[in-house]
């Protein structure tokens, strides 16, 4: 047997592990597997630096309290459940939220040029779901400073030797090799159903290959193009999810797919416009008369509808995500009252977000970022001008589950295989891609942070992991990898050749439209059960006219179109999970919303939807499963651990009321919040 600690393998070959995903979480996830001394192969659908992590803009949580306001993790914590709708396991959540100062502080130390207050001390705003202000930030362009200072750790890496167990460097083995470019299509599996490394193809060269891993993380985002527009880059297809999926890994709570209330309507993508814009002071409205014709700065005050701050004084322009797109949608959609457009002579769907009232030398110490992107592809200055927002689906809380291993004290055992490992033994999941920590319903500001702090917890993880395994991948037969080459080969070829005779073939791209138009009309903000019929049975179509696409590219080199096809068949089977999981959940929770079910039912669902792959153009869900880590066979329920935040019904209208949630003291604001309420509003 392989010494357990070695570096290289019984074979004499280097011991890596695979990641899949150069984002915060991928990157942080590296970088703490080189600290443990783990080599690494790092893949990567896009050069590093453009993975979605970079479109992340306000900032990241963090209580450090520098301005006073009695915040703290505890605070941070009991926030994101109850912003969370009480669906998340909460000893992760306090994990998070207990290590995010630390966080912050490491991130500002590897050179993230964050805001800072005049005394030179971090600057922290508001951000949703809170009346503290806890969010710290780089401007409007956080997720790209940290993208960057994370990316320029692993580059130590890149050019560090894999040292052997005598401290002797190995010729021409460097801690992290980077594969950018590649995309990932399978997890490889062995005869007992252990993760032993990953097949993906060079989308240079379209080169099919296997990597081995002792295990393999997969860090590779969210869904968003499922619903074709969204706030997420093209590439977030939640392909190499669906092919986890597919080999046998969960899916969890698929469902809860978060719809942000503020992003530029646009034919091509929806781009975010930050809830720092609301954070920093920026006000939402419409004109009091729906019939009201004049342009935005002819409209006086009094004439102005603050329907947030009306409908929500104690959050006001910063309520969760979820209330505050179900309130924008209702103000334009269901009531009519969204701007008049003169181009269609109607009300479009859309209301004002207005920062001119603030200085501008402060907006654009605070927001430049964004509002450059506004007068980009909106064409009309911010700074004089309101801007015009709706919302966008832009981020999924659901993904594949992931276990973890509480402590004593009912936080996470640092270092425990079982921390982001899926059920797929040598399987991780972090970032997006799992489902771990942000419930019904994500507070914004906490998707870099669980990005970040999953990495921390994942790296240590996947090294006990390969502790702990009795034979390397890398002592493996061949054929192993051979046999998983060859199905992803097989099936390459499979999509580069279907069809070529077809009279009447089928085109991905207008297949993907018309799934994204169902999914995007009735599967997002309000939900409804013949309407999720409708999404089921357009999906079941799909399903069979997907068989019949030709692809549009025959080439050998850079052929996007195969690529695509691959894309669209996982998402369709993930489009499955989200919308059956959907009509299952008769309830409102966070991010679903089902009007014929207008309140949460804890006794019904207030649990885990665990989804398992049987066959295209079915999903079952199950109540339960086993699974082995490390040895270990696990008991999994969905049952929910909410043992550290009594649930209790949500209510914003009242200020304080999250925090108060654990305590019993709603509506009790904190004194020193009153004056950061106002200053918002
Ligand atoms: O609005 C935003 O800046 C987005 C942040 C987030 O999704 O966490």
């Amino acid at each position: 047997m392989a010494s357990k600690t070695t570096v290289r393998s019984e074979g004499g070959k280097v011991r890596r592990v695979v990641v899949v995903g150069g984002g915060l979480a991928g990157l942080m996830t590296v970088i703490k597997l080189c600290e443990a001394k783990v080599p690494v192969d790092l893949l990567s659908l896009v050069p590093v630096k453009r993975s979605h992590s970079v479109c992340a803009q306000g900032g990241i949580n963090a209580s450090v309290n520098t301005k006073g306001e009695g915040d703290s993790p505890q605070v941070h914590l009991e926030e994101t459940a109850y912003g969370g709708d009480f669906l998340a396991n909460q000893p992760p959540v306090r994990g998070m939220a207990e290590a995010a100062p630390g966080i912050v502080n490491m991130l500002d130390r590897m050179g993230v040029p964050f805001n800072r207050t005049p005394e030179g001390l971090l600057d922290f705003r508001r951000f949703g779901g809170t009346l503290f202000h806890r969010t710290a930030f780089a401007g409007a362009t956080t997720g790209q400073q940290l993208l960057y200072a994370l990316d320029e750790q692993v580059r130590r890496f890149e050019v560090e030797d894999v040292v052997d167990d005598h401290g002797v460097s190995i010729p021409g083995e460097k801690m992290v090799r980077k594969f950018e470019m590649w995309d990932f299509l399978e997890p490889i599996l062995d005869d007992s159903g252990v993760c032993v490394g990953a097949v993906a193809q060079d989308l240079k060269t379209m080169q099919i290959r296997p990597f081995l891993g002792d295990a393999v993380v997969l860090a590779t985002g969210g869904p968003g193009l499922v619903f074709g527009r969204s706030t997420n880059s093209v590439i977030c297809t939640g392909t190499a999810a669906i092919a986890a999926y597919k080999a046998g890994a969960v899916y969890a709570n698929g469902e809860f797919i978060q719809v942000h209330p503020t992003a530029i309507p646009g034919a091509d993508k929806l781009r975010l416009i930050s809830e720092s814009a609301r954070g920093e002071g920026g006000r939402i409205w419409v004109p009091k008369d729906k019939a009201d014709k004049r342009a935005a700065n002819d409209i006086p005050e009094r004439e102005r509808d603050y329907f947030l701050e009306r409908m929500y004084p104690g959050y006001g322009n910063l309520v969760p995500r979820d209330i505050a797109s179900r309130a924008l949608f209702k103000t334009c959609f269901h009531e009519g009252r969204g701007i008049f457009d003169e181009a269609t002579g109607k009300n479009e769907l859309a209301v004002y977000l207005d920062l001119t009232h603030k200085d501008e030398k402060f907006l654009r110490a605070k927001l430049a970022g964004i509002l450059e992107i506004y007068e980009k592809f909106a064409g009309v200055d911010p700074y004089k001008h309101p801007m015009k927002v709706f919302p966008a689906v832009h981020y999924s809380m659901g993904g594949l589950w992931v276990d973890y291993e509480a402590d004593a004290r009912g936080s996470l055992k640092a270092g425990s295989p079982r921390n982001h490992a899926t059920n797929l033994p040598g399987l991780y999941a972090v970032g997006e891609v799992d489902y771990q920590y942000h419930g019904a319903n994500r507070l914004g500001a906490n998707s870099l942070l669980s990005c970040i702090y999953g990495g921390l917890v994942t790296g240590p993880a996947v090294a006990s992991y390969r502790q702990a395994m009795a034979k390397s991948a890398f002592d493996l037969p061949k054929s192993i990898f051979e046999k998983a080459e060859k199905r992803a080969t097989d099936d390459y070829a499979r999509i580069l050749t279907q069809n070529t005779d077809a009279k009447a073939p089928e085109n991905a791209y207008k297949l993907h439209e018309e799934l994204a138009e169902t999914m995007l009309r009735d599967c997002t903000i309000e939900r409804d059960n013949k309407a999720l019929d409708g999404v089921l049975a357009k999906i079941g179509e799909l399903d069979l006219r997907v068989k019949s696409v030709r692809v549009t590219d025959t080439s050998q080199r850079v052929n996007q179109g195969a690529q695509f096809v691959r894309h669209l068949e996982n998402m369709l089977v993930l489009a499955r999970v989200i919308a059956q999981g959907a009509r299952n959940r008769d309830e409102s929770r966070g991010a679903h919303y089902k009007p014929d079910f207008p309140r949460r039912d804890d006794e019904r669902f207030g649990r885990t939807t665990l989804a398992v792959h049987e066959q295209v153009g079915s999903v079952k869900f199950v109540r339960a499963f086993d699974y082995t880590c490390a040895g270990e066979t696990v008991h999994v329920t969905d049952a929910i651990d909410t043992s550290l935040v009594t649930p209790r019904e949500r209510k914003y209208e009242q200020a304080g009321a999250a925090s108060a949630a654990a305590t019993g003291k709603l509506g009790s604001e904190p004194e020193s919040k009153s004056g950061a309420t106002t200053e918002a509003r």
